[in-house]
């Protein structure tokens, strides 16, 4: 066949504009790059932008509260939270078809700005029932393992992505002061470098690239000084010199800003007499422009009516968690701060850039929906395997006389006390509810289960340790606290009654088999150090468990010797309860006088 001229040429030029396609395909793009497109796309937007759509990108609400079927859209929402309460649906799927509608209402909008969806998934995705739930931070800080910690992180990124959210308010890097506060657990360590470790681990962890449709932003939390407040109150007085401040508390802030964290929560405390909310210069003036943070700087639980409405809004808060009630407060509050010009229109803009920015990192304008195939990875081994392995590298043996652990696996055991059976007991607050409880929950294995499956032997449980005539070789008593969350765990606070020790029935199983003679091994499940000076004393063997979780057959693994003890207390561990009422803030275990009964980074091993 003749080709005709021009049609040969045609195809010579499609030819060769096809290979210098190829051969000239475009580099990749420098994240400089990227950043600026994002930038010049945040800049657009904002200019078409009214007064009432910024304000209501700055205003985050519950996907229950009562703000009318098309609020979301009437209001401009920027962002759905969900933690305690009514729950988005049964299944998963449920959950993700919630979130899409509310999505889809946002994207319904003039400018169809997308929703960031946030939880609080601080141990896993522990809002939704099957999910995994890893040891809380205390006992990744006793793992020391940043691997560990960064894999825990990524797991709880897809299993939150699974339920349809993009953002978590986690990890918190308080550094605890004081044991008597409710949240010592949610940290990791009372060490500065420590935590500074893990929270680069936690936020690389659950952010991966950002915009991965498993990935999700981080917040560091709560800015700053929440766990150094006076007597350990949950949102007390921080009184420590500025001085202090730089050189304790703010590192672990710089870690997670390196690392790209996409949000910063604010504290519920003060310092030098302003709450954190209204604390414009260390807001503004150090976290933002001094340590370079430019992502988004959002409120705690109804931060604005709290902390002085306007004056939240000046001091450098981006988005407020305007919930229960508060949202009409705050949309009209700033508009009228606008009116009166209290709110400068640069400060709104400046939020809004910044929110605006985090969407287009997380790719939310092109990916706004959750991806359902996550579903089938909420709980899975592998996901659960890693829990485990972070369960049995939590544990800190603080004791082991005539090496009595590991245990033989064909020995009589006697497993003691509600703790050992309880899933809901061994995973504190923050499970399921936002006070935890002592139910079991789905998916979720016991101390007593992972003993039961291992032992070749006879294993006793009893239940309320009053077994007088224990027929067993050795005893499993696991003692501990009751779930708590924020301030329902503060000792002290006058709405509870709790205390640095055991309670007195716990005390009583240990000597119930003390006193038969019978060789005890003590499992504390707590979400601080206690003061259990004379039990350590009384038992044979002593292992600090912290809060383990969803995997509570891993500690059974140690136990018996499958696995050697590898946890450091990540706290120096008190002797006296007395050290806690004598100094004006408790004890300082960087620089204090005191000596704790065992020391910062103590645990001992088999080898
Ligand atoms: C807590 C935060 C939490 C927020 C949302 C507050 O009471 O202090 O840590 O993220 O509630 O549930």
């Amino acid at each position: 066949m003749k080709f005709k001229l021009p049609k040969l040429l045609g195809l010579f030029s499609l030819l060769s504009g096809f290979l210098l396609a190829l051969t000239c395909k475009r580099a990749p793009l420098t994240s400089a790059e990227k950043e600026a497109i994002i930038n010049k796309k945040v800049d657009s937007l904002l200019a078409k932008m009214t007064l009432d759509e910024k304000i209501g990108q700055m205003s985050q609400v519950r996907h229950f509260d009562s703000i009318g079927e098309n609020g979301v859209a009437e209001k401009f929402i920027g962002s759905i939270i969900h933690t305690d309460g009514p729950i988005p649906g049964e299944t998963a799927l449920e959950w993700q078809e919630k979130f899409i509608k509310l999505q889809k209402q946002a994207l319904s909008t003039r400018l169809g700005i997308p929703l960031l969806f946030a939880v609080d998934a601080v141990h896993g995705q522990n809002t939704f029932e099957g999910a995994t739930i890893f040891p809380h931070n205390i006992g990744l800080g006793a793992t020391g393992n940043p691997d560990l910690v960064k894999k825990a992180a990524e797991i709880t990124a897809i299993e939150s992505q699974a339920t349809g959210f993009n953002w978590v308010f986690s990890p918190c890097i308080a550094i605890p002061y004081n044991e008597k506060w409710g949240r010592v657990y949610e940290a990791f360590s009372e060490s500065t470098e420590t935590t500074n470790e893990l929270t680069k681990a936690s936020v690389q962890g659950h952010q991966g690239n950002l915009s991965d449709k498993s990935t999700v932003m981080a917040t560091a939390k709560h800015f700053v000084g929440d766990g150094s407040t006076d007597f350990g109150v949950e949102g007390g007085t921080t009184s420590l010199t500025m001085e202090k401040v730089r050189e304790q508390l703010l590192p672990p802030y710089q870690a997670a800003i390196d690392a790209g964290v996409g949000s910063v929560m604010v504290g519920f405390n003060s310092f030098e007499g302003i709450p954190l909310h209204a604390h414009k210069k260390l807001v503004t003036d150090v976290l933002k422009n001094e340590m370079g943070f430019d992502g988004i700087v959002v409120s705690d639980w109804m931060g604005y009516s709290k902390y002085g409405r306007n004056k939240v809004v000046n001091a450098g808060v981006d988005m407020l968690m305007a919930v229960d009630g508060d949202l009409e407060k705050f949309q009209k509050g700033v508009k009228l701060g606008i009116k009166k010009d209290t709110v400068s229109m640069d400060r709104i803009d400046d939020a809004v850039r910044r929110i605006l920015r985090q969407k287009f990192r997380l790719g939310l304008f092109k990916n706004p929906f959750p991806d359902s195939t996550l579903i089938a990875k909420i709980g899975s081994q592998s996901h659960r395997d890693v829990a485990r392995q972070a369960v049995r590298e939590s544990l800190v043996l603080l004791k082991n006389k005539n090496n009595i652990l590991p245990i033989a696996k064909h020995k009589t055991i006697a497993v003691v006390g509600e703790h050992a059976n309880s899933s809901g007991l061994q995973s504190g607050g923050w499970t399921i509810s936002w006070q935890g409880s002592a139910k079991n929950y789905e998916g979720a294995t016991t101390i007593l289960e992972g003993i039961q499956k291992l032992s070749t032997g006879k294993v006793i449980y009893d239940e309320k340790g009053t077994d007088k005539k224990s027929k067993a070789d050795v005893a499993i008593i696991v003692v501990g606290e009751q779930p708590y969350a924020e301030f329902f765990g503060d000792i002290g606070h006058s709405s509870n009654n709790l205390k640095l020790t055991l309670t007195k029935e716990h005390q009583q199983y240990i000597k119930n088999y003390t006193s038969q003679g019978i060789p005890t091994v003590v499992v504390l499940i707590s979400g601080r150090p206690l003061v259990v000076t004379r039990q350590i004393n009384q038992s044979d063997a002593f292992v600090a468990a912290w809060l383990p979780g969803s995997e509570g057959d891993g500690i059974a693994e140690v136990l018996f010797g499958e696995y050697d003890f590898t946890g450091k207390l990540p706290h120096s561990w008190p002797k006296f309860a007395k050290d806690y009422q004598t100094n004006k803030f408790g004890p300082n275990f960087w620089d204090d006088n005191l000596t704790p009964l065992f020391p910062l980074g103590f645990g001992l091993s088999y080898k």
